[in-house]
């Protein structure tokens, strides 16, 4: 069972609805507001320069979440699939879900909530462990640490090396995101053309470019175990 699919390559790119059933919040939920705060007040350049103390806590707060909360069954999924499949996680979330539920390849194109990053050279990053980030808190050059995420308005360092892994997938997963943040969202649609695509979304997004997409319009955590499932035993 499932070792002729060995050598498939499964890609899944997720987004915050694959963190949902954990108990994170999604970033375009109702009240188009994340943890109460508007993006641009947190997660942006400029908000960093106007108010470093409010970025931080916020931050501070999210990463301090992320020690009460779980994986949920769809990250266990994907990281099951790794007994049957080469399995990348290509993932917007900075939290750390796939990793803790098993996934041994993990892409965070938007940054990990649990690393701190120099100011002064992008480079110098350093585990936190569910610490804050405080004013005054420095890397070895003296400057000014900050969390390791990308805000809006900035260059997404690993987006090439994703493209390259989207690009050799013959398994496309699409799983919680609503695809409206670009470049991210760009991704969705560089699987080669013989690859087979597949979208898990609680609401699948309105978009064009999803045809020829296997939609499953469900929680993650329902769904994903489901086509977890048919992958490994060879059913598709
Ligand atoms: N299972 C599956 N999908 C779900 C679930 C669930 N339990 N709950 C919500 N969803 C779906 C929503 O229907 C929506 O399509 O998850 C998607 C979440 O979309 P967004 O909140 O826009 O999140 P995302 O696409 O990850 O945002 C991208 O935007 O704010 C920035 O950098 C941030 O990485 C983030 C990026």
């Amino acid at each position: 069972m499932g070792s002729s699919n060995s050598q498939l390559h499964v890609v899944a790119l997720s987004g915050a609805g694959m963190s949902a059933e954990s108990g994170l919040k999604t970033f375009r939920g109702a009240d188009g507001l994340w943890e109460n705060h508007r993006v641009q007040d947190v997660a942006t350049p400029e908000a960093w320069e106007r108010d470093p103390e409010l970025v931080l806590r916020f931050y501070n707060e999210r990463r301090a979440q992320l020690y009460r909360v779980e994986p949920n069954a769809g990250h266990r999924a994907l990281a099951e699939l790794e007994r049957t499949h080469r399995v990348s996680i290509v993932t917007q979330n900075i939290d750390n879900l796939h990793e803790r539920a098993g996934s041994t390849s993990v892409l965070h194109l938007h940054g990990e909530l649990d690393l701190a990053r120099s100011t002064a050279d992008p480079d110098l990053l350093y585990p936190l462990e569910g610490r804050p980030i405080e004013l005054g808190d420095r890397c070895e050059r003296g400057s000014q640490l900050r969390p390791h995420v990308v805000w809006f308005g900035e260059d997404v360092p690993e987006l090439q090396r994703a493209a390259a892994l989207v690009e050799t997938a013959d398994v496309l997963i699409v799983v919680g995101t609503s695809l409206q943040v670009y470049p991210a969202a760009n991704l969705a649609y560089m699987a080669p053309p013989g690859a087979r695509k597949f979208v898990v979304d609680l609401e699948i997004p309105d978009s064009a470019g999803l045809q020829g997409f296997d939609c499953r319009e469900a929680a993650a955590g329902m769904a994903l175990p489901k086509l977890v499932g048919e992958l490994a035993e060879g059913e598709m």
